[in-house]
């Protein structure tokens, strides 16, 4: 199975403020939905939580929530206490791609088992952001930094795409 990372990141590697993402590009949630479509997608308890109730299970994937609570319960989801049993669960099953869709600790916590980036890289400083994006070593190359965009709200942005060295 292949395992993408996925996530959007303003200077410095700022992804999350309280518990949500400090900006508003709606391009980026587009390409996040076409991106995942039809493939699992594996978050973090806090992330799931960050999800207004109104739009979760995010429609059309397989949604997962990973905590350490053995009594959290996830309407809609299912919900695992390690990313290696969600992980094991879809090899057996032939999933053929998962995405790691967040947040901060849970990026850091699959970075070593992940074949795949894609990253937004956004054009903005963000005051008091509280959660990061793991670090892109040497051991990953950008196989595609993607075109400088334009959001409609006026945000620069591209998509990247980093694969394995
Ligand atoms: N910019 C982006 O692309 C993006 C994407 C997603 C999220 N975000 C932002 O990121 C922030 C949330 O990130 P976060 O780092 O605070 O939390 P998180 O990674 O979403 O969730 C952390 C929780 O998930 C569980 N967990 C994480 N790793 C685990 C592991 N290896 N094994 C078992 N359980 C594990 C634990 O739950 P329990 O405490 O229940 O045990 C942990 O407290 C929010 O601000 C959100 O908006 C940004």
């Amino acid at each position: 199975m292949r395992l993408g990372m996925i996530w959007a990141e303003a200077r410095g590697g700022a992804i999350g403020r309280g518990g949500d993402m400090p900006w508003h590009l709606p391009e980026d949630l587009a390409h996040f939905k076409q991106v995942t479509l039809g493939a699992p997608v594996i978050m973090g308890r806090r992330t799931w939580e960050s999800l207004p109730a109104r739009f979760r299970p995010l429609p059309g994937r397989e949604n997962v929530v990973i905590t350490r609570d053995a009594a959290y319960a996830a309407a809609g989801a299912t919900v695992r206490s390690s990313l290696e049993t969600a992980i094991g669960e879809f090899e057996t099953k032939g999933v053929d791609t998962a995405w790691i869709m967040g947040g901060g600790e849970l990026y850091r916590a699959a970075m070593p088992l992940a074949d795949e980036l894609v990253v937004t890289r956004i054009g903005l400083d963000v005051d008091a952001a509280d959660t990061f994006s793991p670090p892109i070593g040497p051991e990953w190359r950008l196989a595609d930094a993607g075109p400088e965009l334009v959001s409609r709200t006026g945000l620069g942005y591209a998509f990247e795409r980093w694969v394995r060295a």
